[in-house]
């Protein structure tokens, strides 16, 4: 039975993925470290420092915790450079029906994002109001690959694992998921997300009706 449905925020309900990526690019090439889209893929759904830690490692290179923080401050600036602009008009096409197909039908709503930017972001989005629960991505010590985030969400949205779907366009949101033990959509890349139960190309083709279906 379909109770909730727990969104992941960059690249599926905006583009913002996009974003992140321009912004470790801006950096990697600052630091002379190789980056490219297929490299980028295990940095979805991955956070901040960890991330950097990646970019680090690919390019062998050793720093100490201050200049870590002070990377991944620079990059976070580049980032908030990029989604300053973010509108209504940025919301990936299909996702506002979808968020008002599912409070109409007292489906509940829930976030789990590794950003700490997602509660900006979906102010500037303007769809704050949809959302039953959004997982504090502050305060969650495992990041995605480890389910604590998506079990946190449904936590709040006090809604047994099995009757949530979570929504995902990272290889570790997947995973995610379904070790949660939910049922897992991905977004985008097949090869990627092969692990999920589901898999569309785009955001439109995520209707109510379809979620209802693959639920049972
Ligand atoms: C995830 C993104 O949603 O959030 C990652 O997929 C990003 O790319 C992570 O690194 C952490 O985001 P932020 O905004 O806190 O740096
Ligand atoms: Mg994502």
């Amino acid at each position: 039975k379909l109770e909730a449905v727990i969104f992941d925020l960059d690249g599926v309900i905006t583009d913002t993925a996009e974003y992140h990526y321009q912004a470790w690019k801006q950096l990697a090439d600052e630091i002379g470290v190789p980056f490219d889209r297929e490299f980028n893929e295990q940095l979805k759904g991955i956070g901040r420092l960890e991330s950097l830690e990646l970019i680090l490692s690919r390019g062998e290179l050793q720093l100490t915790e201050a200049e870590k923080i002070a990377l991944a401050d620079r990059k976070n600036e580049n980032y908030k450079q990029l989604i300053e602009s973010i509108s209504p008009d940025d919301l990936l096409p299909g996702i506002l029906t979808l968020l008002k197909q599912l409070r109409e039908n007292g489906v509940k709503i829930g976030l789990a994002s590794a950003s700490k930017n997602a509660p900006a972001v979906l102010e500037k989005l303007g769809i704050t109001q949809y959302f039953d629960a959004i997982a504090d991505a502050s305060k969650i010590k495992k990041g995605k690959p480890d389910p604590e985030i998506f079990l946190t969400a449904a936590d709040l949205l006090g809604v047994p694992y099995r009757n949530c779907i979570g929504i995902e366009d990272a290889e570790a949101g997947i995973a995610a998921i379904k070790e949660a033990q939910m049922t897992a959509v991905g977004v985008g890349n097949r090869e990627t997300l092969k692990h999920a139960d589901w898999i569309v190309d785009t955001t439109v083709e995520l209707t109510f009706e379809r979620l209802v279906e693959i639920k049972g």
